[in-house]
């Protein structure tokens, strides 16, 4: 008996995300509903939201109860929040998903379990075992809380092993991770989809570039990728979805050191350097991850252009002012204001790389002009 096609699905968070993930959705029939914390949450504009903590078990039942499938858009959700949804509809991807990507320690070791490599790395629970952390990875290093930490918050680089103390106290004194400095060349993601049957399906790899721990501009497909890289990369991400048992969208972060990958950090849900792929690829991050949670076979994930997408933060530029060139595409969170949030998108889509660079660095001039406050020096 064929299982029926799920109808409703609750997505717990109501962020950007979240509201990317409906508006993919709503073509395939779904009903699309939410939990966030906040009132104002930008997705509620795509359908029903619930108001309550993502760990609050009665606001989680209210949202799932009903629904025939469950997913996320936060990395952050508690685990135990998607066992007890888990009591309504199936949760894909799983708790076990997020419980591995919210400690960087057991982050690492699931990509080292299959053979991803990473850099060098210690566990930190006191200030003793980060100083022989530091001695052992060497300096220059980062120490990033284990948890909790995102965009750059909750870590610090050490160059000197006499730094630890003060390193310690930035870090919060909270159990912590040390890393070897990666001299990378480049930073890539590669974002993957797997299907409930277990097929896999990878976009071609991006290339971020990152401006105060925030991404800013993503390229993709990344240029000069070959397609050894390419292949290099998706048999590392597909060893980590069928370990496990990954169901959605997910994305790994990764340093191109001389051609050699390493793995930094997985988001176990649609990613930011995937956004390009509502414009320039056959089928987008966002309707795959759909179509996987609900059972549905996958769509191709082939590039249609070269894309280059910028993130607006804190502000919006005005429509007119980067819709004026051709194959422009503006995605307003229609979230409120603030300072290096992240409220917007640009995507350019050329069909060469110096074509779409050429337009990505006015339409960047244009966003960065929009993000500046009125008459202020920043
Ligand atoms: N071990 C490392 N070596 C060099 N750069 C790093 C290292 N770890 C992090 N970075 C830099 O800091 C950025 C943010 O770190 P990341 O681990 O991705 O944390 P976040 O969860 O804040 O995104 C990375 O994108 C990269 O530019
Ligand atoms: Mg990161």
């Amino acid at each position: 008996m064929t299982p029926r096609t799920p109808t409703t699905l609750a997505v717990l968070g109501g962020g950007q995300l979240g509201r990317m993930l409906g508006l993919a959705a709503r073509p395939l029939g779904l009903d699309v509903r939410f939990l966030d914390p906040k009132a104002d949450a930008c997705a509620a504009a795509i359908g029903p939201l619930v108001v309550g903590a993502l760990d609050d078990v009665e606001a989680i039942d209210r949202v799932a109860a009903g629904a025939d499938v469950v997913t996320f858009e936060w990395g952050g959700v508690p685990a135990a929040s998607a066992r007890h949804a888990a009591r309504h509809a199936p949760v894909r991807p799983g708790d076990r998903a997020l419980e591995v990507s919210q400690d960087r320690v057991t982050e690492k070791l699931a990509f080292r379990s299959v053979g991803i490599p990473t850099a060098d790395f210690a566990d930190a629970a006191t200030l003793d075992e980060l100083r022989r952390g530091l001695a052992t990875v060497g300096v220059p290093a980062v120490v990033k809380t284990r948890r909790g930490g995102y965009d750059g918050k909750g870590q610090v680089v050490v160059r000197d092993l006499d730094d630890a103390e003060h390193a310690w106290s930035i870090v919060g004194g909270v159990p912590s991770i040390v890393e070897a400095w990666v001299p990378f060349d480049r930073e890539l993601s590669i974002v993957v989809a797997r299907a409930l049957d277990g097929e896999v399906r990878a976009w071609p790899l991006a290339e971020n570039q990152h401006e105060g721990g925030i991404l800013r501009r993503t390229t993709a497909p990344a240029p000069d990728a070959s397609s050894a890289l390419q292949t290099h990369a998706e048999a590392l991400a597909t060893a980590l979805l069928h370990e496990l048992d990954y169901v959605g969208v997910m994305c790994i972060e990764l340093f191109d050191v001389g051609g050699e990958l390493l793995a930094n950090e997985l988001a176990p849900r649609v990613h930011n350097s995937g956004h390009w792929t509502i414009d320039a690829a056959v089928t987008s991050q966002f309707e795959n991850h759909v179509r996987a949670v609900c059972g549905l076979p996958l769509g191709a994930t082939d590039a249609t252009g070269v894309a280059v997408m910028i993130n607006c933060l804190g502000s919006v530029p005005s429509p007119p002012s980067v819709l004026r060139t051709d194959g422009v595409h503006l995605h307003d969170y229609a979230k409120d204001p603030a300072p290096k949030r992240k409220v917007g998108h640009v995507t350019v889509v050329r069909s060469s790389y110096e074509q779409a660079r050429a337009v990505a660095d006015e339409v960047e001039r244009v966003v960065r002009a929009a993000e500046q406050p009125p008459g202020g020096e920043a």
